[in-house]
């Protein structure tokens, strides 16, 4: 049992370490993934002390735990899958750190602008998956999400611009992100 933080480190990091071995198309892409590697540190350090304060309520619903989520997409999900979707989801798919939302020495404190802006863009996509849903063309489709990561690409803000051809990572579905 003492084993399981480090073992869920490991899933954590599981995306990372598929990220680092895909081929590397250009000195952007290493860049990108090089800021991103410092930051994993920082977040991996606030998550594993959540693990360890919430220790045996990992199939808890996120909403059990933490009563003042808004989110049904998230108060639905098992504690350990929320921590992976504040850690991959949100903050990967930014390139923050948990700092850039939240008050890390009192997690349910609100006052951060970007916790509100990001409350607001998780029922964006809520109410866009909805509509993916329904759109008859993509009938084929019904696998296919958006999330954080589909629209900021690792950016505080989306890029505006596709990056020039070549520099873009593979596309596809994200594996274990929200
Ligand atoms: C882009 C903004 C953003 C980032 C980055 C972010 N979070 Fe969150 N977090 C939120 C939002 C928004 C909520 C509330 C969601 C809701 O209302 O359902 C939340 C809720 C939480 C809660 C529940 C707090 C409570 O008591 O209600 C915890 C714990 C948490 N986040 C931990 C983390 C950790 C750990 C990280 C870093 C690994 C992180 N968050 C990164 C936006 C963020
Ligand atoms: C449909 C595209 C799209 C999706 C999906 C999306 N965003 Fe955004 N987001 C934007 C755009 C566009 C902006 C405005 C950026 C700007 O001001 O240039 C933005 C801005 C933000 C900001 C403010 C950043 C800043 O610099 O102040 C936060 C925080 C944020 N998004 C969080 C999230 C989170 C968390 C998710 C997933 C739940 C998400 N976004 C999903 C398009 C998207």
């Amino acid at each position: 049992m003492k084993a399981t933080p480090f073992l869920m480190l490991g899933i954590f990091a599981l995306p990372l370490i598929w990220a680092t071995q895909r081929p590397a198309h250009s000195n952007i892409t290493n860049t990108v993934t090089t800021v991103a590697d410092s930051l994993q540190a920082d977040r991996d350090r606030h998550t594993l002390a959540l693990i360890e304060k919430y220790k045996g309520r990992e199939q808890d619903k996120a909403g059990d735990v933490f009563p003042s989520l808004k989110v049904q997409a998230l108060k639905d999900l098992p504690l350990e899958r929320f921590y992976r979707a504040m850690n991959l989801g949100y903050s990967r798919g930014l390139g923050v750190s948990c700092d850039f939302c939240h008050n890390v020495n009192n997690w349910a404190d609100e006052s951060n602008q970007h916790h509100a802006i990001a409350r607001d863009m998780a029922r964006l996509v809520e109410f866009t998956n909805a509509k993916v849903k329904d759109l008859p063309a993509l009938a084929d489709k019904r696998g296919m999400t958006v999330n954080c990561s589909t629209c900021h690409q690792g950016h505080k803000e989306p890029p505006r611009l596709a990056p020039p051809a070549g520099t873009r990572p593979p596309q596809g579905r994200p594996r274990n992100n929200q």
